[in-house]
């Protein structure tokens, strides 16, 4: 699978989510995705930007392009070195949540995209990977 860096964003507070709008935005159209496909990115690159800021307070959003078998997709990872999930399927279950918000992030993102994987580990960090195919 031939991988393409597109951008590298540090994230350290609320302004920078509106960065990542822009440039999933930017990204999502220079790869030929339609409307609706760009919205989805941005919709859930905006809920994973947030809880960076939220429970991390910092940390870094990758963009790549993908390539695997003729098809083209955008590939973006959340990674911090914040307080790590206890228990993933938990926290994505709608609902749950720990800071008083809907509790919809990580569920809603997930639906928004084909491919979704998270790692985390507690004192360490989390990874969230999406991937959106064309
Ligand atoms: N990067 C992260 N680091 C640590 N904990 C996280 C992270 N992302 C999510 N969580 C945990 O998972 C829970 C669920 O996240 P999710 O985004 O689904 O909901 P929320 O942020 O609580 O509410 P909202 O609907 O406003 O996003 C959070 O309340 C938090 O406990
Ligand atoms: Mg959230």
């Amino acid at each position: 699978m031939a991988t393409v860096t597109k951008q590298l964003i540090t994230i350290s507070n609320d302004q920078d989510i509106l960065l990542v709008r822009t440039a999933v935005r930017q990204v999502a159209i220079e790869l030929g995705f339609n409307l609706v496909d760009q919205t989805k990115l941005v919709t859930a690159a905006s809920e994973l930007t947030r809880n960076i800021v939220l429970y991390a307070v910092e940390g870094t959003v990758k963009l790549e392009q993908v390539e695997n078998q003729g098809h083209t997709g955008l590939r973006i990872t959340f990674e911090d070195r914040g307080p790590g999930i206890a228990d993933i399927e938990l926290a994505l279950k709608d609902g749950y949540t720990t800071s008083g918000g809907l509790g919809l992030g990580l569920g809603g993102s997930k639906r928004l995209v084909n491919d979704f994987d998270i790692e985390s580990k507690v004192g360490k960090g989390t990874r969230v990977t999406i991937t959106r195919w064309k």
